[in-house]
């Protein structure tokens, strides 16, 4: 069945799609082609991610006219690479899918112009898709589970927890109203002089450490609620280094390992102690397949993993966190969100505009804040 068909059929689940997917709101320039067949589970026919990491290495952050300018020289190859990977042509595809916000707009603009130049060229759809609403229906790309499920995105941008009822019904349960995890993680390695990114090189400095050693501040948990908080324990950080380094005259190996350790250790009572809290809003839905998934980089963390997937356990839902490709920034989650689209009959989003901020839960209030890698929701 062609896409034209489909616009005109009230029952789209069966049909065959295959979807391009462009992916550049921040500092991943990513293209892929995903096809689902129904009964068949979707597949990644192809996925290319270009990071920017190097071009930003020296600006402690992601500078958005380099983002933008990044995106714009290489968005065409990245799309012509996934059609070669995948072995397709523009003429087997039946829509393109980009994402449209919420993200750096210059990088939006950026994929949302070459989309569009795409769509004209060939006739083909265009949907507009929201970045989050990519990484929440993850776990339906990659597990194919069904809605209603409890998603925990954490990445260097993004902190929250989302009711994920349907492709296009979200309810954000609560999210940080300051730094994002990511964004802790990597300024905490700053101050300890530990290599950027700062999660992975924290949690391995954090290995040899007593996490007890220093009482660092949870701030929020003491809180109804699943709003969360991040930058205080940056900042108790910071003043732990100066007190050590004012007794010691500098950070000795297991200094740092054990602060290291102690702020790991708050991170993870306050992803641990909301998920909690979501977890119980949650299963009062009765889902029948109770599920908390994870997304985003920070999710890489094998401690947080750990406090996470017993969080789930203990509230009788299972832990899915989607292989690490596809928790950080990509563009198959684009083309699967395009497809979840599609069969939810949503495809008049054709007439979208590129926008910076762009929550998925529009009902809820917004929250403060906004991460170094743009706007949170
Ligand atoms: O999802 P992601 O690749 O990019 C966006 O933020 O969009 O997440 C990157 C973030 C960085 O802040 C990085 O320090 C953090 O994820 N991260 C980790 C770990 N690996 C990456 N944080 C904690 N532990 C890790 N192992
Ligand atoms: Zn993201």
């Amino acid at each position: 069945m062609t896409f034209a068909t489909l616009i005109n059929t009230a029952t789209p689940e069966s049909a065959t799609l295959t979807v391009l997917g462009i992916e550049s709101s921040c500092d991943d320039t990513a293209a892929s082609v995903v096809r689902h067949a129904p009964p068949a589970a979707p597949k990644i026919v192809s996925s290319v991610v270009w990071g920017q990491t190097e071009l930003h290495a020296g600006f402690g952050g992601v500078v958005p006219e380099i983002a933008a300018r990044a995106h714009a020289e290489k968005l065409d190859l990245a799309v012509e690479g996934a059609l070669a990977q995948a072995g397709v042509t523009l003429a087997d595809l039946d829509a393109v899918a980009v994402t449209a916000g919420p993200g750096l707009i210059g990088g939006v603009l950026s994929g949302v112009m070459l989309a569009r130049g795409l769509a004209a060229a060939t006739g083909l759809p265009l949907l507009g898709v929201n970045h989050l609403a990519g990484h929440a229906l993850t776990p339906r790309l990659t597990d194919e589970i069904p809605f209603p499920y409890l998603m925990l995105l954490v990445s260097g941008g993004h902190c929250q927890f989302l009711l994920v009822k349907a492709a296009d019904s979200f309810t954000r349960l609560g999210g940080t109203i300051d730094d994002a995890p990511g964004e802790a993680f990597d300024k905490v390695a700053k101050l300890l002089a530990l290599p950027q990114p700062g999660g992975p090189s924290v949690e391995a400095a954090a290995q040899g450490g007593d996490s007890a050693r220093f009482a660092l501040p949870r701030p929020l948990l003491d809180r109804p609620g699943c709003d969360m908080s991040f930058s205080g324990l940056k900042t108790a950080v910071l003043r732990t280094r100066d007190a050590l380094v004012a007794e010691h005259g500098g950070l000795r190996r297991q200094d740092r390992a054990d602060l290291c350790a102690s702020f790991q250790a708050a991170v993870a009572d306050l992803l641990a102690g909301k998920a909690r809290r979501a977890l119980a809003l949650y299963m009062d839905l009765n889902p029948a397949q109770p599920t908390l998934a994870v997304a985003g980089g920070v999710a890489a963390n094998l401690t947080l993993r750990g406090v996470l997937q017993k969080a789930a356990h203990d509230a009788g839902a299972q832990f899915l966190a989607p292989p690490l490709a596809l928790c950080t920034d990509n563009a198959a989650m684009i083309a699967w969100a395009g497809i979840e689209q599609i069969r939810a009959g949503k495809i008049e989003a054709q007439d979208f505009v590129a926008r910076p901020r762009w929550p998925l839960d529009t009902k809820a209030k917004p929250l403060l804040g906004s991460g170094k890698k743009g706007a949170k929701a």
